[in-house]
């Protein structure tokens, strides 16, 4: 018998639970002769095709939940900004996007400076019904402009899911769930779900007839405060369970644990808004972390490329999905990039949308109402063939080449041109306040119940993103 402590946004969850063997015994259910490499992965706490754990990467995925606008994303650049990995390429992450409260600018931003932008639902929603897992995809898609294929993650809000979370991310074609806790004795490198759930046991998931073919699961591997069987186990927001320098200690013996042992990968698990002051920790167990031979930052995209096609990590810095190229367009378009260098994303382009839940900017026409899961892209204000029309990103040029003003595509053929930003120096200041600005009321979801986005506020946020590039 022991007790586990998981920390769900500020909630925090006190669990009892009978661990012994019952993991164990769901992976070994899944039969390695049946389930065939890459298409079928079996939860293993060894890396895929027997490779030496010694001569894989240490990937590390630092994830973001929820609202992407004006008082978060400056948290996430103050927690990234000044790491690389070992090819020069910025650290990027993953967020697990919510539309409410977001700023779909801001959200387009994220993913053009190459962050991953991921599924967390419209509003935020446990055990979801399918229109706020798809209302999401379709609402970002409309109006951030990121194409449906990049965006292949889903995360539970509350990590609170069931089997039919499941059922659904199958028949949508999503790519992975990372809503599953992993802790010492289950703790898995990302499996397919061809057999199943083989962590968070203890809810009965385990025991559920999940089969869902190729369907990814990524842990979200939980920090320990000790390796004591009674250790109390941190699934998000490891800074709030002590002070700097204990959390500090538990994440260093955490990622150790991994590094020394089987290698997989290490994770933190973070909603901006509970941050607080705890940037400085971050940053210096990141330092600590990267200094370390082998160790890779990863979106969970580019930890699943890896899965899909494992290699030593002598040759990481050569795969196509490490590199860091960023179009180099050179004009100011409405793109969520700094197309020219001047300081400012989409300066004098993006629009401004006001709702009752806070206003918010697009590059795509503001619509006639908010998007919600019954009707996630509403009609536009200004409709097609309308003078200041703004025409949606087609299906043959990609989001960054694609001029929404002047509906054209500025890259019509293969030569287009990128610039290598690991041969970019990295900034050492920031320009990101380190904290949100004002004090936004917190509803116990950790959810900021009102949005700060105004337009200056997003341009004093760009600067802090045009930093992550
Ligand atoms: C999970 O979500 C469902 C549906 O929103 C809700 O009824 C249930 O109470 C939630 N469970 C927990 C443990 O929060
Ligand atoms: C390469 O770009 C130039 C300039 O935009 C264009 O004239 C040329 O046709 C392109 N070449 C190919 C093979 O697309
Ligand atoms: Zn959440």
């Amino acid at each position: 018998m022991r007790f586990i402590t998981i920390s769900v946004a500020a909630a925090t969850v006190l669990l009892l639970s009978g661990l012994s063997g019952s993991d164990a015994a769901i992976a070994s259910t899944c039969d390695t002769t049946k389930c065939v490499f890459p298409a079928c992965v079996c939860p293993s706490e060894k890396p895929p095709k027997g490779m030496d754990p010694k001569t894989v990467p240490q990937f590390f995925t630092l994830t973001f939940d929820d609202a992407i606008q004006a008082a978060t994303v400056p948290v996430a650049s103050a927690l990234m900004s000044q790491h690389r990995n070992p090819n020069g390429c910025p650290m990027k992450a993953t967020w697990f996007a919510q539309t409410l409260y977001s700023d779909y600018a801001l959200i387009q931003q994220w993913y053009a400076a190459g962050n991953e932008v991921a599924d967390h639902t419209m509003n935020h929603i446990g055990t979801p019904p399918v229109e706020e897992i798809v209302g999401n995809r379709k609402a970002i898609n409309a109006f951030s402009g990121i194409p449906f294929a990049k965006m292949t993650g889903f995360r539970a809000p509350f990590l609170n899911y069931s089997k039919s979370t499941f059922d659904i991310l199958a028949q949508e074609k999503i790519q992975y769930d990372s809503s599953v806790n992993a802790i010492p004795t289950d703790a898995y490198w990302p499996y397919t779900l061809d057999n199943g759930v083989a962590n968070d046991c203890w809810n009965g998931i385990c025991a559920q007839p999940i089969v869902s073919p190729g369907l990814w699961e990524i842990p979200m591997h939980a920090i320990t405060n000790s390796d004591q069987p009674t250790a109390k186990v941190i699934s998000m927001d490891p800074q709030l369970e002590g002070t700097g320098e204990v959390v500090g200690g538990w994440l260093k013996n955490n990622f150790n644990r991994h590094y020394n042992g089987n290698r997989q990968p290490f994770g933190i698990y973070l909603h901006p808004v509970h941050v607080g002051q705890s940037v400085q920790m971050f940053n210096d167990f990141f330092k600590w972390a990267a200094a370390q031979p082998d160790v890779w930052f990863v979106t969970n995209q580019q930890l699943l490329e890896w899965m899909k096609n494992p290699v030593p990590a002598s040759q990481l810095a050569a795969q196509d999905y490490m590199k860091c190229n960023i179009p180099a367009v050179g004009k100011e378009i409405c793109n969520g990039m700094d197309d020219t260098k001047a300081g400012a994303i989409d300066s004098k382009v993006l629009e401004t949308c006001n709702f009752a839940s806070g206003p918010w900017s697009t590059c795509y026409g503001c619509p006639k109402t908010i998007p919600t899961p019954a009707d996630p892209v509403p009609e536009r204000v200004v409709a097609a063939g309308q003078a200041s029309y703004r025409t949606p990103v087609p299906a043959n040029c990609a989001m960054e080449w694609w001029d929404p003003v002047a509906a054209q595509c500025l890259c019509t053929s293969s030569n287009c041109t990128f610039t290598d930003v690991s041969q970019i120096k990295p900034t050492t200041t920031s320009t990101g306040t380190t904290s949100p600005t004002g004090n936004p009321n917190k509803n116990n979801a950790g959810q900021l119940t009102g949005s700060l986005a105004t337009l200056s506020a997003i341009a004093a946020v760009a600067a802090g993103i045009a930093q992550l590039l």
